[in-house]
């Protein structure tokens, strides 16, 4: 299936028919991260590529180079915000439950989405969203539910989640990039996710993986965190909480 971002042509396949990729994600993950992210509570990655391989979409140039991937998993969702998997993890345990227990799944959660740093700002991640809506619409899936991670709020790591995602640009859109790509595909706001993913190493690790120095116990603003850092010398401890916003696209 040939698609075109707004310059270039690419196919869409899934990880199933392209097993060899799997290294390939790996990579373009390193890119896409900040360190510090690759280092969370997320136990059950291996899960998007063993059980539901079928279910990560992949763009491949023609030269073979993968320019974009999008993950998702299946799972039951009652609709209720009470139901919601409340971090990353939950959502890839959810998914397995559901799978195991050969439950009614329902519902198509997104997990991440990654352009190559030489091909954003074409289009290109809108694609992959409606590349997401199109697998839950072949299951017959009521919803695609996505845990958006918002591009521009680590520009104000102090301003409140809760005020961040109702910042809108004079026309009435979104101001964060990313939660407007999900708007403008019709998606509606659920709510909060404080904390999909926690991060803790010790005071040495954070220094690695930022590059900088915490000379002493306190909060820290550090590059691609959305919020503040807290480090503790005395513990040698520091703990970040990655905070997104819960978006539902219909699915008709
Ligand atoms: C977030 C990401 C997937 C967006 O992909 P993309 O293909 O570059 O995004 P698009 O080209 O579709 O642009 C999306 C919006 O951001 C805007 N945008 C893109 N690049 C921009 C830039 N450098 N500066 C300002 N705005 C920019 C676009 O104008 C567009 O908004 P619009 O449709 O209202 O005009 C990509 O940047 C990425 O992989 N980032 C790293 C991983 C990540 O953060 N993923 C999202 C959380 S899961």
């Amino acid at each position: 299936m040939q698609k075109t971002g707004k310059t270039m042509t690419f196919t869409r396949y899934l990880l199933s028919e392209k097993p060899e990729y799997r290294s390939r994600i790996d990579q373009l993950s390193d890119e896409a991260w900040p360190v510090f992210l690759l280092n969370g509570d997320v136990h059950h990655w291996h899960l998007l590529f063993e059980t539901f391989s079928a279910y990560q979409i992949l763009f491949i140039d023609s030269a073979g180079v993968l320019i974009a991937a999008g993950h998702t998993v299946p799972l039951t969702w009652d609709g209720s915000l009470s139901n919601l998997p409340q971090t990353i993890e939950e959502i890839l345990l959810r998914a397995e439950q559901s799978h195991l227990q050969n439950q009614e799944i329902n519902t198509l959660a997104a997990v991440a989405a990654m352009v190559s740093s030489e091909h954003q700002g074409q289009g290109i991640s809108s694609r992959l969203i409606q590349e997401m809506k199109n697998l839950a619409r072949q299951h017959a899936f009521t919803s695609l539910i996505a845990p958006v991670r918002p591009t521009w709020k680590s520009r104000y790591p102090l301003t409140p989640m809760e005020h961040y995602v109702k910042w809108a640009r004079t026309d009435g859109a979104p101001l964060d990039p990313w939660i407007r790509v999900h708007w403008h595909l019709g998606a509606q706001p659920l709510c909060i996710a404080p904390n999909t993913l926690t991060v803790k190493g010790s005071v040495d690790q954070w220094q690695e993986w930022t590059k900088m120095i915490f000379p002493e116990s306190g909060w820290y603003l550090v590059p691609g965190a959305l919020q503040p850092v807290q480090i503790d010398c005395e513990r040698n401890i520091g703990r970040y909480e990655d905070p997104n916003y819960w978006m539902k696209h219909p699915v008709g």
